[in-house]
């Protein structure tokens, strides 16, 4: 019973698409991030289009477009620390992924709410 469980969650695990993965670890770092000052991701993702997350979320600086509009924002104080840091460079990738996957002409429709 229990190793049959075991091997269903290490199949599915393994079957997903790397794309998938990616989006998914997008997901989970705007939750963990972003969504204390944004609320729901997939709102934020369809408020702009394919073309604003790649230029704001840009895969050769990083995600430095995102990054310097949160700096330079005094109300977005309380995110200077992550947007300054190593893993806001890690994730931008991810976290691009997830946006351009459920941005408002990626013709997604987000699965809940
Ligand atoms: C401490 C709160 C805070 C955190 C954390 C934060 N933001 Fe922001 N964000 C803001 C503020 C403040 C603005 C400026 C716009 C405004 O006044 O609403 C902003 C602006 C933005 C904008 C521009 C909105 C527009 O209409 O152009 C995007 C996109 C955005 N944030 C995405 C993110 C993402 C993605 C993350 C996580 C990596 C994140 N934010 C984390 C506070 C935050």
């Amino acid at each position: 019973m229990k190793f049959s469980f075991a091997l269903v969650l290490v199949l599915s695990l393994c079957c997903l698409p790397t794309l998938e993965a990616a989006v998914y670890k997008g997901q989970k770092a705007y939750v963990k991030k972003c969504r204390k000052c944004h609320g729901g991701g997939q709102k934020v993702a369809a408020s702009k289009r394919m073309k604003d997350w790649k230029q704001l979320l840009n895969k050769k600086n990083k995600g430095s477009g995102l990054a310097k509009l949160h700096l330079e924002n005094e109300k977005a104080k309380a995110s200077w620390k992550y947007f300054d840091s190593k893993s806001y460079r890690k994730s931008a990738r991810h976290l691009r992924d997830f946006m351009v996957e459920y941005a408002n002409d990626s013709g997604n429709v987000p699965a809940c709410n």
